[in-house]
């Protein structure tokens, strides 16, 4: 019996690994543009730590975490809270009173696995800490844009304002009511949202639920002035910075610790998985997990859904070569010295690579080729005895005798000029 990757756990093959690896350089590049900085986080977290700020009633943590129960651990099911912990632990706003962080790496979520879903999911986590100050909750936004942009992928932009613990209890009061005169008509899922989390039911997939939805008092309205001021804020950078958005009063986010601003990056390309990117504010989340009274900021990027998108939407980037110089040895001889060769030449941090198993030309140009070799350069015994060797420009077919000194040294440095 073979043994095969779980459900929802899935292989990034070499040839996709090249996706990854432009989209995470693409964003590292923007990120520091922005200042921020690298930070690592371990994938085991106690389960306190999620259950404390995504929230208890939320889906990630009632159904979703990968949880080892008698250790009381859960594999993180998104950055945000490992990083505020972290943050907390090692004091790291004494150092600096706003910190720019990014994370990127695997989160877990048991969901049903579909497009764009999966069990093992990669984010790009980006957070900064310690400002109040709307044009950041802008700055932020517009990190998140460029990098759709850079990356060559159209989203819509979607944000709300959810306000914040002085509004927002007396708002959940007004909807659990409007929610119980409506009851009846809910989806089985939304009558326990109701009581357990009523802003949910705001953006349940459901068409009763949308339908009710419509008719049901709008957070956006009800806001405190400090928060309907922040928001307006928030709108005035985006548009001076020019940046395209629609207010969508039903956005609610499906985690706990967000207040005042949150936006979504949609598409309309992944089927039933529209959100790419999604994030907001946690102002209170920091002192909650027993660290200083400090607001932040942030956002996360699907890492799968952006190379989706990539490849979707025609924009996989063009992959250079993918090694220097292949040498095709013709020979027992000419093998000896290539293999000599290829040690001097990789010293000298060229890619290069040659076939032992003594096949054809025919065939070792075949293999140059699935190399994506820039040069070949060939050797046969013949040549090794007459000291001329040929070298061969892949991409234009051209081809050049080259001297086969009996020092490796010298011709390792001019095949280095070459291919350089
Ligand atoms: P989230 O909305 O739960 O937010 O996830 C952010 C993004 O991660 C989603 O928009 C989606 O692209 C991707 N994602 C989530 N679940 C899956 C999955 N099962 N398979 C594939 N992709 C998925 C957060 O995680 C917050 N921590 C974001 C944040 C950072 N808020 C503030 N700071």
């Amino acid at each position: 019996m073979k043994i095969q990757a779980i459900n929802g756990f899935k292989d990034i093959l070499p040839e996709n690994v090249l996706l990854w690896q432009h989209i995470e350089k693409k964003a590292r590049e923007v990120f520091q543009r922005f200042g921020l900085r690298e930070i690592r986080i371990p994938i085991l977290e106690k389960t306190e730590l999620f259950v404390r700020s995504i929230g208890e009633a939320t889906d990630v943590v009632e159904k979703e975490m990968y949880t080892f129960p008698e250790a009381g651990l859960t594999m993180r099911p998104e950055a945000t809270a490992g990083i505020m912990r972290a943050f907390i632990e090692h004091g790291l706003h004494v150092q600096q009173p706003i910190q720019r962080l990014y994370a990127i790496g695997p989160m877990f979520r048991h969901e049903r696995p579909q497009k764009g879903r999966q069990r093992q999911f990669h984010q790009l986590d980006t957070e900064i800490i310690g400002s109040v100050d709307p044009q950041i909750d802008a700055e932020l936004i517009s990190m998140g844009q460029m990098l759709l942009d850079e990356l060559g992928i159209t989203t819509s932009l979607e944000i709300n304002s959810i306000g914040c613990s002085q509004c927002r209890p007396p708002y959940r009061q007004k909807l659990v009511s409007f929610l119980e005169s409506r009851h009846d008509d809910l989806c089985e899922d939304c009558k326990r949202r109701t009581y357990t989390n009523p802003l949910r039911v705001l953006d349940c997939k459901k068409s009763t639920c949308r339908e009710i939805a419509k008719d049901a008092p709008s957070l956006l309205e009800e806001v405190c002035d400090n928060c309907k001021g922040h928001f307006n804020q928030v709108q005035a950078s985006l548009d001076r910075m020019g940046i395209t958005y629609t207010l969508n009063r039903f956005m609610v986010r499906g985690l706990d610790y967000y207040t005042q601003t949150t936006f979504e990056f949609l598409t309309d390309d992944l089927g039933a998985q529209s959100a790419v990117g999604a994030g907001g504010r946690y102002d209170g989340l920091i002192e909650q997990l027993g660290g200083p009274a400090l607001p932040g900021i942030g956002f996360a990027m699907g890492m799968e859904r952006l190379a989706l998108l990539l490849e979707q939407q025609n924009n996989r980037p063009h992959m250079d070569s993918e090694m220097d110089l292949f040498l095709a040895a013709l020979g027992p001889q000419s093998m000896d010295y290539c293999e000599t060769l290829v040690h001097k030449l990789r010293k000298k941090g060229i890619r290069a690579a040659m076939d032992y198993s003594g096949r054809s030309l025919k065939a070792q140009m075949k293999q140059a080729n699935r190399f994506k070799a820039s040069f070949t350069l060939i050797i046969g015994d013949n040549e090794l005895l007459e000291q001329t060797g040929i070298i061969r420009n892949m991409s234009t077919q051209e081809q050049q005798p080259i001297g086969l000194d009996t020092n490796t040294d010298q011709l390792s440095n001019v095949l280095a000029e070459i291919v350089r």
